[in-house]
C-alpha cells in the first residue's frame, strides 16, 4: 500500500470506506511536533544502542530538523492518503532523508508506544496553560475579595437568606476551591511525567533501547516499569479529564450566581460591557453570555470525560484501535478551558458590586435568628431551647412583617425571660459577623487571615 506503515502482507489497499473510518490526521496533526521531538530522541538511543552510525544519526537529525521547520511552516502537512499523524511524518521524513535512512528510525517503536506518550507530553503542556488561566480567575477573585473586605451580603442555604457573611468570604470560597484544582493539575503531572517510550507494541523492544534516555530527552521523569501499562492505559488521560470537568463545573456554579446576581431582582452586580452581549431585538438586553457559555461549557468537559471513560471500559489489555477515540474528548476538553478561562477571570476582574444593596439585604429574612441562639446559648441556655426561642421570635416578626430589630424589648421579654434587652448586641449585621472569629469563620479578622493563607498556598502553585 503506497504510503501506509503496514502494507506487506496484504494483497491491497483499504477500502475507502475503511480508510475514511481509520484516519485520524484531522485531530492528531497537533501532536506533529511532539512526534517529531519523540523521533529525535528515538534516533540518538538507536545510535547508542550501535543501530545507526555517527553519519546517520547527523543525517537523521538533519532531515528532522527539515521536517519540523516545514510542519511549522505549513510547507509539510497531511495528505490524503496518510492515516495519522505517525505514517505522514514518516513519509515526511523518508522524503527528506531518502528511504535507505529514514526506514531505519521505525526499529524498535509502535504507533503504540508513540501515541501514549505523545498524548501525555501534549497534555502536560496543557495542564499547564489550563492551571495558568485558572490562577488568573484566583487572582481576580482574590483582588475583588480585597477591594471589597468588610461588605456584608446575605449568605445563603437552598438560595434562602440564611446568615449574613462578608462577600469577601464568599468570592474566596470560590477562590479555594480552584485553587485545589491547580493543586490537582500539579499533582496529576507527577503521574503524567512516566514515559511509555520504548514500550513498543506492548512487549518492549529486543533492540537494546534505553527507555529511560527517551524519557530524559523529553522531559519526564522517568520510564514506565510495565511496557503493557505503557500502552493500554489511559487513566492519565481521564484523571486529566476528570480535573478539566471539575474546573468547568466549579467555573460553572461562580457562573450561576453571576447569572442570577445580574438580574433585576437581585441586583448585585453589574457586568462590565466588555464581558456582556446584547440582543438583536430588544434594545434594552444586557446579556451575561460568558457565565452563560462557562454553565453550558461544563456540560460539555463532563461529556468529555464521560465519553473518554465508556471508550475505556470494556478494553481488554493491550492495545486496542478503540484507543484512538482517546484524544478528542481531551483535546476537546483542553480546548474548552483555554477559550473559557480568560473569558472567566475578566468577567470577574471587570465585575462591579452594587455593594449598598447587598450590605442592606445582608440581615434581612430573619438572616440573625441564628445569633439571637447562639447569644442565648452564651447566657446558659441549651441549644435546644434557644432555637425554639428564637423560633419564636421569628414567628412574631413573621406575623407583623416585620424584621428581628423591629421587635421591642418587651416583644421579647414576653417570649422569654432570657431574652433581654442586651440580646440586641447580635441584632445587627456587624455584630453578627465579628461573632464568627475563629478559623474559617466569616469576621473581617477571620477572612484577612485567610487572605493570607491563601495567598502563601498560592505562592506554591
Ligand atoms: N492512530 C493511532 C491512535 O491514535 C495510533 C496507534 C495505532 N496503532 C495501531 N496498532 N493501529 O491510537
Amino acid at each position: 500500500v503506497q504510503g501506509a506503515l503496514w502494507g506487506g502482507r496484504f494483497a491491497g489497499g483499504p477500502a475507502d470506506a475503511l480508510a475514511a473510518l481509520s484516519k485520524s490526521t484531522h485531530f492528531d496533526w497537533r501532536l506533529a511536533g511532539y512526534d517529531i521531538a519523540g523521533s529525535r530522541a528515538h534516533a540518538r538511543v538507536l545510535h547508542t544502542a550501535g543501530l545507526l552510525d555517527d553519519e546517520e544519526l547527523a543525517g537523521m537529525l538533519a532531515a528532522l530538523d527539515a521536517l519540523d521547520a516545514d510542519v511549522r511552516s505549513g510547507a509539510y502537512a497531511p495528505a490524503e492518503s496518510d492515516e495519522d499523524v505517525h505514517g505522514s511524518l514518516e513519509r515526511g521524513l523518508i522524503e527528506r532523508a531518502g528511504p535507505a535512512l529514514g526506514g531505519k528510525l521505525r526499529a524498535g517503536r509502535s504507533r503504540n508506544d508513540q501515541i501514549a506518550t505523545l498524548g501525555r507530553m501534549y497534555l502536560r503542556d496543557h495542564a499547564r496553560i489550563i492551571a495558568t488561566g485558572v490562577l488568573a480567575t484566583v487572582d481576580a477573585l482574590v483582588e475583588q475579595a480585597e477591594k471589597h473586605l468588610g461588605v456584608a451580603m446575605p449568605g445563603r442555604t437552598h438560595l434562602q437568606h440564611a446568615q449574613p457573611v462578608l462577600l469577601s468570604h464568599h468570592l474566596l470560597a470560590h477562590a479555594w476551591a480552584l485553587l485545589r484544582d491547580v493543586q490537582r493539575l500539579m499533582d496529576w503531572d507527577k503521574r503524567a511525567a512516566v514515559s511509555p517510550y520504548g514500550s513498543g507494541a506492548l512487549a518492549g523492544s529486543s533492540l537494546g533501547l534505553d527507555p529511560n534516555a527517551v524519557a530524559a530527552e523529553l522531559g519526564f521523569d522517568s520510564a514506565v516499569w510495565n511496557s503493557i501499562d505503557g500502552t493500554a492505559s489511559r487513566d492519565v488521560y481521564a484523571e486529566f479529564s476528570w480535573v478539566a470537568a471539575m474546573i468547568g463545573v466549579d467555573l460553572s456554579r461562580i457562573s450561576e450566581e453571576i447569572i442570577i446576581w445580574a438580574t433585576k431582582e437581585f441586583s448585585f452586580v453589574t457586568l462590565d460591557d466588555a464581558f456582556s452581549t446584547g440582543s438583536s431585538i430588544m434594545p434594552q438586553k444586557k446579556n451575561p453570555d460568558v457565565a452563560e457559555l462557562a454553565r453550558g461549557k461544563a456540560g460539555r468537559l463532563i461529556g468529555d470525560l464521560t465519553g473518554l471513560l465508556a471508550t475505556l471500559k470494556g478494553l481488554p489489555l493491550a492495545y486496542n484501535r478503540d484507543l484512538q477515540e482517546d484524544k478528542e474528548p481531551v483535546f476537546d476538553a483542553a480546548d474548552t478551558l483555554e477559550v473559557l478561562l480568560p473569558a472567566v477571570s475578566g468577567m470577574i476582574a471587570t465585575l462591579t458590586f452594587n455593594t449598598e444593596r447587598m450590605q442592606a439585604l445582608a440581615p434581612q429574612g430573619f438572616a440573625l435568628a441564628t445569633d439571637i441562639a447562639e447569644w442565648l446559648v452564651r447566657q446558659g441556655v441549651p441549644f435546644r431551647e434557644a432555637h425554639e426561642l428564637s423560633g419564636a421570635a421569628v414567628q412574631l416578626a413573621e406575623s407583623r412583617g416585620v424584621e428581628l430589630w423591629d421587635l421591642t424589648d418587651e416583644d421579647y421579654a414576653g417570649i422569654s425571660g432570657h431574652l433581654t434587652p442586651e440580646v440586641r448586641s447580635v441584632l445587627s449585621t456587624e455584630g453578627s459577623l465579628d461573632s464568627r472569629s475563629a478559623q474559617g469563620g466569616t469576621a473581617r479578622s477571620a477572612v484577612e487571615a485567610q487572605l493570607v493563607a491563601l495567598k502563601s498556598e498560592l505562592d506554591t502553585a
